[in-house]
């Protein structure tokens, strides 16, 4: 029933979601692997919590390749020795009307958003096996159950993709592996630049007025994994009290 010493990977590390969740279960006595892209980033947030004695490693990785994610999985299991719990988190929301045709932005969000978190669990599942245990957190969002159109319905598609992924998953593993998937609503991140559409963007700044801070997540993560291993939280939606959507 403890988060101490478990073996936590957590991609989109590097900001928001990731980082709060990364340093809330650092606090709470696990051993971390960040990864993300901007490898500077995650060596600032890795030295500091190296610092309150967590250890950490540190992997550069885009989500988007499936070798590099294999071996975001390979190091942590080299260096811990096992890994309790990935945390596939990476994500990008490029919100746009479908008439604006930001193809190359669709393509982005499917293949870090969708494909991403298949190639963690392709990565993750043999060592779960292995292990006989292990945790699957993906992150989906209340754009999962609901479109918010124009303007969401591809980033809609890949949160419904993930949620839909994570259920299959959780059916698929039988009873020594768990799965979540964490829904949230507006929550402070680097989430809201995310788009290239300018009255796309200002209508996410507007519905971010009222995000609620990354940790509310990292808490509802937390919560997650302290269960006891017969007890499987499948779902968590939070939002911030006064958003509607
Ligand atoms: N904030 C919200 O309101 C909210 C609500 C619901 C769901 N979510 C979900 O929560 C997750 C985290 O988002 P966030 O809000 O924390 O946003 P964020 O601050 O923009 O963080 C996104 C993270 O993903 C990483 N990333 C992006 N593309 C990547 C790639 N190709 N390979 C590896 N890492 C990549 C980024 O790091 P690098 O740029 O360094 O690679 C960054 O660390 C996302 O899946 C998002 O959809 C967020």
């Amino acid at each position: 029933m403890s988060i101490e010493n478990k073996v936590v990977l957590i991609t989109g590390a590097s900001s928001g979601l990731g980082e709060a969740t990364a340093r809330h279960l650092a606090e709470r006595g696990a051993k971390l692997t960040l990864a993300a892209r901007r490898q500077d980033k995650l060596e600032t947030i890795a030295d500091e919590l190296r610092a309150k004695g967590t250890e950490v490693e540190v992997v550069q990785t885009d989500v988007t390749d499936r070798q590099q994610v294999q071996a975001m999985v390979d190091r942590t299991v080299d260096r811990f020795e096992r890994m309790d719990v990935i945390i596939n988190n990476a994500g990008l929301m490029a919100i746009a009307p479908l008439d604006e045709t930001k193809v190359d932005e669709w393509d982005k969000m499917i293949d870090i958003n969708i494909k991403g978190v298949l190639y963690g669990i392709a990565s993750a599942l043999p060592v779960f096996r292995k292990q006989q245990s292990g945790h699957f957190i993906n992150l989906s969002s209340v754009a999962g159950i609901k479109v918010s159109a124009p303007g969401g319905t591809v980033y809609s598609g890949t949160k419904y993709a993930v949620r839909a992924i994570t259920d299959g998953l959780r059916a698929e593993v039988g009873e020594h592996i768990r799965t979540t998937s964490i829904e949230p609503g507006a929550v402070e991140s680097e989430l809201k630049y995310g788009t290239s559409h300018d009255q796309s963007a200002k209508a996410v700044e507007k519905l971010y007025e009222q995000a609620i801070p990354a940790d509310s997540v990292a808490r509802a993560i937390a919560y997650a994994i302290e269960q006891p291993t017969d007890v499987d939280i499948n779902e968590i939606v939070l939002r911030p009290t006064s958003q509607e959507f």
